[in-house]
């Protein structure tokens, strides 16, 4: 599709219109991925970070935040819980941290939980390309970077000087070269973007050949200085729609990569992930490091932290799945099909 056509798709509002794209999204993801979840059970390990984004409530620089890591044993038990209620596959996610120490720390945990033979996904910001291909070895599948927006004029806008958008493609491009299937995404209504730089994005995800999507609607922070005041915020409503609606036209676009209904969109709705699953996404990320640490990793407000990980918590997302008519892929990795298929051609 044209990128003025995927502009166009992504500007749709009225209900009935766009009610059509996402069944034709959906008819899409049942043609290439079918009417399947798979889970993540989503272990924040930490947030401390080296960035300084201005959107994100843990940037370095928001005082305001308390500061936590787990310990090792910590992310294996959580692993371990993962594998036992039959989640198939981790991400392991954290602020942004580049030392050896880290790596190694990383390494480590990888290394005792490759017996539970879980699908691991790394997301843990930018890295050298042989730290990446040390975690890789270590046993990590998959690894997620968000481009966050692929307009490097909008990117600096987003973002301190110190942050280079080019490394972070050239990350992606170090990603695919290690054999990681590779995610990226991005903000969705983000005050200042407009539906032309998102259908870019599309464009971006294609030329990268990303293999997952992870995209959630940007959520304000009290403590984040953007946006400046003054700035127009899209209402919450709107968001929500377009989110779905970036979803949906991604499905359409990219086909066969597995989407994210990221919690995010669970910020803005009770049943933003099921309505995220039914607008073309196939992957869910419960939560299921439990207690007080899950409120320190507040990328955003009102970012959902129910129980994910009772037994009760797990038979409500079994639920929610069941009553859209689809299937959880219990037990298994969930990898994308679109890993090691020929490159999508453009049409
Ligand atoms: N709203 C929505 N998503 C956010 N992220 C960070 N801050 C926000 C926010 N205010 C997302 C970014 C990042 C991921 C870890 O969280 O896309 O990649």
């Amino acid at each position: 599709m044209k990128e003025s056509e995927l502009a166009e798709l992504l500007a749709l509002a009225d209900p009935a219109a766009c009610d059509a794209l996402y069944r034709r999204a959906y008819r899409v993801k049942c043609e290439h991925v079918g009417r399947r979840v798979s889970l993540r059970g989503l272990v924040e390990c930490g947030n401390i970070c080296a960035k300084d984004c201005f959107y994100c409530g843990i940037r370095r620089s928001n005082s305001a935040q308390e500061r936590y890591s787990l310990a090792h044993g910590e992310i294996v038990a959580a692993a371990r819980f993962a594998a036992d209620a039959g989640y198939g596959s981790i991400a392991i996610q954290s602020g942004e941290i580049e030392s050896e120490a880290h790596t190694q720390f990383i390494e480590e945990v990888l290394h005792e939980i490759a017996p539970l033979g879980l699908g691991v996904t790394l997301s843990l910001g930018e890295q050298e390309e042989p730290v990446y291909r040390r975690w890789r070895a270590a046993g990590a599948t998959r690894y997620l970077l968000r481009i966050e927006t692929s307009d490097p004029g909008f990117y600096s806008e987003l973002h301190p000087p110190e942050c280079s958008f080019s490394r972070r493609v050239e990350c992606l491009r170090a990603l695919k070269r290690c054999g990681y299937q590779t995610g990226t995404g991005v903000m969705i209504g983000v005050p200042g973007q407009t539906v032309e730089m998102l259908a870019r994005d599309i464009a971006f995800f294609r030329e990268i050949d990303a293999d997952m999507i992870g995209m959630g609607p940007w959520i304000e922070h009290p403590d984040a200085p953007f946006p400046a005041s003054g700035k127009t915020v899209l209402p919450r409503p709107d968001r929500l729609r377009l989110a779905l609606n970036m979803i949906a036209a991604v499905r359409i676009e990219l086909k066969d990569v597995n989407i994210a209904a990221a919690t995010a969109l669970q910020a803005l709705d009770p049943r933003g992930r099921e309505k995220g699953l039914l607008a073309g996404a196939n992957v869910m990320m419960p939560n299921i490091i439990e207690g007080c640490r899950r409120k320190s990793y507040r990328l955003y407000e009102g970012k959902p932290d129910g129980d994910e990980t009772s037994a009760a918590a797990r038979e409500a997302l079994a639920r929610s799945v069941a009553a859209i008519g689809e299937e959880i892929l219990w037990r298994q990795h969930g990898d994308s099909p679109h890993f090691r298929a020929p490159a999508v051609s453009g049409e």
